[in-house]
């Protein structure tokens, strides 16, 4: 499986079976993003809340590739409405796809759609997908069920807020990382506005320090997972 990452918390997956998912597409008003939506191609758009900055330009994409979003019942239900292709989930379920399975766990955080709308309770996503299981953390503050994340599952490759302000910062997402215990650390939602400025270099240094994996992701770089 391939990841690409595009910022922010952008990424694309790629599947052995050449599926291609995109996770919180926010592309078009991205300043950080080297790609824009009209270059993008998706299966599947899995997005972990409504805010703009991740439902980003899902309506758009989807339209344009006949994708399917896969996110909570509400953010679903309102994308249904504006006539898109949807799998309704919620917090705790997963279900199969032709590429993996995916499962939303609890993230701590808010969701709106831009209208205003209730969009339900943001989340976190682990794809299954090629024996690897990669997981999105989303927007969240640290808490301390990630625990069950790390007992559960062998998590291979784990996306995770630093930026502060809206999430996580550098010194808490380490906990994150001591609690689930993945083989590779991403850091992710920095760096992209003022108000979320971090250093993740920092946050690899600090991660080295106790033994463990940290990948910094170029903006547009895709690597084998
Ligand atoms: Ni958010
Ligand atoms: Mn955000």
């Amino acid at each position: 499986m391939k990841l690409r990452y595009f910022s922010h918390s952008a990424f694309q997956m790629t599947t052995d079976n050449g599926k291609v998912i995109l996770i919180d597409p926010f592309l078009d008003n991205n300043p950080t993003s080297p790609v824009k939506s009209d270059s993008v191609k998706a299966d599947y758009i899995i997005l972990s809340h409504a805010h703009g900055d991740h439902l980003g330009d899902t309506v758009k994409i989807a339209k344009r590739c006949s994708s399917t979003a896969i996110c909570v019942d509400e953010l679903a239900n309102y994308l249904e409405a504006k006539g898109l292709n949807v799998h309704n989930m919620h917090i705790g379920g997963s279900y199969g796809f032709d590429f993996g399975r995916v499962k939303f766990t609890i993230a701590h955080h808010g969701s709106k759609t831009p209208d205003g709308e209730y969009a339900g309770e943001p989340a976190g996503i682990i794809i299954s997908s090629g024996g690897k299981n990669i997981y999105h953390a989303g927007d969240t503050g640290l808490f301390y069920d990630m625990k069950l994340i790390g007992e559960r599952y062998k998590i291979d490759y784990m996306l995770l807020p630093i930026g502060d302000n809206y999430t996580m910062d550098i010194y808490d997402a380490v906990k994150a990382v001591e609690y689930v215990n993945p083989a590779v650390a991403v850091p992710m939602h920095y760096n992209t506005f003022p108000v979320i400025k971090a250093d993740p270099n920092v946050f690899k240094q600090k991660l080295e320090a106790l033994g463990k994996k940290c990948k910094v992701m170029q903006y547009g770089e895709e690597i084998e997972v």
